[in-house]
């Protein structure tokens, strides 16, 4: 079998995992050729490839990013997209494409499977919102990375009497402000998925100053807004390609925070850093058996699906149902850890 495998989208900690062990399953247990496609589907596009082999994945487990390089750029983006990948594909005799990435890199593997394209699909994001899928690698390892940050912040806002907004991201959904918040034991946490009422939230914080606490830390989901009249809010706008391009939800609440409590407040961005480096041995796991079961699929003939992570086994869902909607978090999931806040 020929297999082409790219990465694209935003990057993640986990994607070397996967490309190393498709490499592994296809070329030690097949006899497979494997190539990598460069920056996404752009190299796809270009037909811009170099040949994966054993040496070329050597040592990349533990390495963050992605040995292939990534971009945003997807087949629907040009007019002969579609038509160009099909080309590309049948001049290079491939019989499997391996796309791992998140919303957008899915919806388009499911428009190029679609057309009739062989694609497997393997879901990545730290932001966890893939449906079908109980958890994409890169969350474990961002949750961390906030949680230690987390940590970090509360002995500086205690040392200072502050409030400190600490702005995770997450652009539809909360679900690492809702991990770190609880694994670091954060004082709110705000999400997308629930709008958030100023007064509600100025009341909350407020109430541990009262109680004597000298600071407090509130997380924050980059996306998430105030309930419709709750304050002024400016939501930003998009990028190039859609995507949304926030104004600083951080930066709003510690304005307006620290005017109605009359205390300190003071926004953190993580931001990237939430994305680079080491995947946790959890990731590197998930990662590594995305990729030897997307070999199998592949070898399988079962086109047009993805891995996912139900429960502790690797299943496949079509692409087509894995991409209809997003997995938010539920209002329970809230409810628990606002009892622990
Ligand atoms: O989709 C993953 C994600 O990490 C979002 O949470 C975040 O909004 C976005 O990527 C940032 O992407 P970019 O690297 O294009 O700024």
């Amino acid at each position: 079998m020929r297999i082409g495998v790219l990465t694209s989208g935003g990057d993640c900690p986990g994607l070397n995992a996967v490309i190393r062990s498709v490499v592994h399953r296809a070329v030690v247990d097949h006899g497979d050729e494997v190539i990598g496609f460069h920056d996404g589907w752009k190299g796809l596009l270009e037909a811009d490839y170099r040949k994966l082999d054993l040496d070329a994945v050597a040592g990349i487990l533990a390495r963050g990013g992605t040995i292939l390089g990534s971009s945003r750029v997807q087949p629907a983006h040009l007019v002969d997209g579609v038509e160009r990948a099909k080309g590309h594909v049948a001049e290079l005799g491939l019989d499997a494409i391996i796309p791992i990435g998140g919303e957008g890199t899915l919806k388009a593997a499911n428009l190029l499977a679609q057309a009739g394209l062989p694609i497997v699909g393997v879901p990545k994001t730290i932001d966890n919102d893939i449906a079908s899928t109980d958890v994409t690698f890169g969350f474990d390892t961002a949750v961390g990375v906030a949680t230690e940050a987390l940590d970090r912040l509360k002995t500086t806002a205690e040392s200072h009497q502050r409030v400190l907004i600490v702005e995770v991201m997450g652009r539809h959904t909360g679900w690492i402000a809702l991990h770190s918040g609880m694994a670091a034991g954060a004082h709110a946490i705000v999400v997308p998925e629930r709008p958030f009422d100023i007064e509600e939230l100025t009341k909350r914080v407020g109430a541990r100053f009262e109680a004597g606490k000298r600071f407090a830390i509130v997380v924050v989901a980059e996306g998430a807004k105030p309930r419709e009249g709750s304050m002024d809010f400016d939501e930003g706008g998009k990028d190039v390609y859609g995507h949304e391009r926030f104004a600083g939800v951080a930066r709003q609440l510690s304005v307006e925070l620290e005017e109605r409590l009359g205390k300190e407040a003071r926004p953190v961005i993580l931001g990237h850093v939430q994305r680079g480096g080491t995947p946790t041995a959890y990731d590197r796991v998930l990662a590594t058996r995305f990729g030897w079961h997307a070999v199998e699929a592949a070898h399988r003939g079962e086109f047009g699906m993805m891995t996912a992570l139900r429960g502790t086994d690797i299943t496949m869902v079509p692409l087509a149902q894995a991409v209809e909607t997003l997995k938010t978090v539920p209002q329970d999931r809230y409810e628990e850890a606002e009892t622990v806040l």
